[in-house]
This record gives structure tokens, C-alpha cells and sequence, in this order.
């Protein structure tokens, strides 16, 4: 190897340009054999590198995202589960809801794939890189309640508020006191025709009076919600129970 080579190699690392030095042999090869010009040939290596760099900050975006698992759409069985539309669900995951700041409510019992299904448009939307966020309802109560405690709510509420999609998972299973009802109505609030939110919920809209304690602050919430929403209401049996339904057919 000639010293400009060895040189070239040794600049390369130093600025950290690694996918460069692995490709840098057969792009020399590639230039040789095709004549290509030297600013093709520069294009061509600084691809690679672009290409990871892409790469690192889509897994990064998924990473923050704090997703409870990594199940895409196409890991759901949509024959299992006529009632959801495979169509609409790839639509969303096209993201069209969220330039439009729309929200989207997946509705069912247990087991139906709405935790699955919300985290899967999440991924599509991280890989993107679009600012996304999982959390569960009674967590992010918790957070907000904390915040509030150590006189750092407002700043709490930017934070959650600044995410273009907020998937706030489970609401409905643990009750809400009418307090902290009002901490999570200020943040609906606050991303209201501003961002979307994705929302599970397991209960029909009309208990969520009983589940926020106050019916007033669950109607500001639920107006706020559903006003730009697509709800998704699943019926049908639990994936968790599949083979124990197969077994008693
Ligand atoms: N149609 C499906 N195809 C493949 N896997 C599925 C399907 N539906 C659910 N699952 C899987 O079954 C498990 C339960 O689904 P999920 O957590 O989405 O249910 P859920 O509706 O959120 O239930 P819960 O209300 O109890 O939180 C998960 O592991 C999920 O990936
Ligand atoms: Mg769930």
C-alpha cells in the first residue's frame, strides 16, 4: 500500500468516517472499473456513510421512543382480528394523521392488540423520525404528579407536550382522582390541534366519568380527544387466549 493510501485511511479514522474506511477498497475498485469521476466517486463513499448515519439516528429515534416492545404491523395477525382494517391501519402508519394533527383511540378489551397496534404506528412514526413517545397513563399521571410536587409541573407539561406523537397507553384501567384528572386534562390541552396522540383505553367513553371521578373534567377531556380522532373500536377474542379458545372450540 502506498503512503498517501495508508494517510488517507488514518485521516479517515480520525474523523470518525468508519463506513468510509470499510468501503473504501471496493469503491476504489468500483472508480477503476467504471471510470468514475472523482466527484462521483467521493459521492459514492460518502454514501455509505450517510447511510449509517441514517440508520443510527432512526434507531436512536426508536430507542427514546420508549416503546414497551419492538412489534411492527406486519408481527399483527390481522385474520385473527377481522374487525381491525388493515388498510387503515397502514394508513396510519403513513402518517398522514399526524401532519393533520389527528389523534387515534384504539378501543377493546384486553388482549386485543391495541397496546401492539398503537406501539406499531409509534415505530413507523420514530423511523421516520418523528419525535415520538410511549408511556402509560398511571406512569405519566405519576410523572405530572411529581412535577407538580417539586414545583416543576409547567416545565413537565412543555416536555410531554412537544412530542408530535404521544402514545399514552392503558387509560381506564387504574382510577384517576379528580386531581390528578385535571394534571392529564391540562396536557390533552395543551396538545390539542397542536399534536396527536394515540390513546388505548379498554373502557367505553361513558365510564370515563367514573374513571377520572369527575365527570366534568372527563367530558373536557374526552371533547378534546375525540374532536380530530379516528376510533378504532376492536371486537373479538384475546390473542392472549387464542389457544385456550382453540382448545375449548
Ligand atoms: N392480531 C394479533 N396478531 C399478532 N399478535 C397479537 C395480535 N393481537 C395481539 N397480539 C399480541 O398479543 C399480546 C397482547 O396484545 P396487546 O398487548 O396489544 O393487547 P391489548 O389490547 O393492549 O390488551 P390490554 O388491554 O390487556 O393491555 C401482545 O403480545 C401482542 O403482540
Ligand atoms: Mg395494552
Amino acid at each position: 500500500m502506498n503512503s498517501s493510501y495508508t494517510k488517507l485511511v488514518e485521516n479517515l479514522d480520525y474523523l470518525k468516517l468508519t463506513q468510509m474506511v470499510t468501503h473504501l477498497d471496493e469503491t476504489i475498485d468500483f472508480m477503476n472499473n467504471n471510470q468514475l469521476s472523482f466527484v462521483d466517486t467521493l459521492m459514492k463513499l460518502t454514501d455509505y456513510e450517510i447511510d449509517m448515519k441514517e440508520i443510527n439516528m432512526m434507531k436512536s429515534m426508536v430507542r427514546v421512543a420508549a416503546f414497551p416492545h419492538h412489534k411492527e404491523v406486519k408481527d399483527f395477525d390481522f385474520s385473527f382480528q377481522p374487525s381491525v382494517n388493515k388498510k387503515q391501519i397502514l394508513d396510519f402508519t403513513s402518517l398522514r394523521f399526524i401532519e393533520r394533527k389527528e389523534n387515534i383511540v384504539f378501543l377493546g378489551s384486553s388482549g386485543v392488540g391495541k397496546t401492539h397496534l398503537a406501539t406499531s404506528i409509534g415505530i413507523a412514526a420514530a423511523k421516520k423520525r418523528t419525535s415520538t413517545y410511549f408511556i402509560k397513563c398511571n406512569d405519566l399521571i405519576l410523572n405530572l404528579k411529581k412535577a407538580k410536587l417539586e414545583n416543576r409541573l409547567e416545565n413537565r407539561l412543555k416536555h410531554y407536550a412537544k412530542y408530535k406523537l404521544l402514545i399514552v397507553d392503558e387509560i381506564g384501567y387504574l382510577p384517576i382522582n379528580a386531581d390528578d384528572a385535571k394534571l392529564f386534562f391540562q396536557l390533552i390541552d395543551l396538545r390539542y390541534e397542536e399534536k396527536s396522540t394515540i390513546i388505548t383505553t379498554n373502557s367505553n367513553f361513558k365510564a370515563w366519568g367514573d374513571i377520572f371521578q369527575d365527570p366534568k373534567i372527563a367530558n373536557a377531556i374526552l371533547d378534546r380527544v375525540l374532536h380530530h380522532a379516528t376510533v378504532i373500536n376492536i371486537v373479538g377474542d384475546s390473542y392472549r387466549l387464542k389457544d385456550h379458545i382453540k382448545s375449548e372450540k
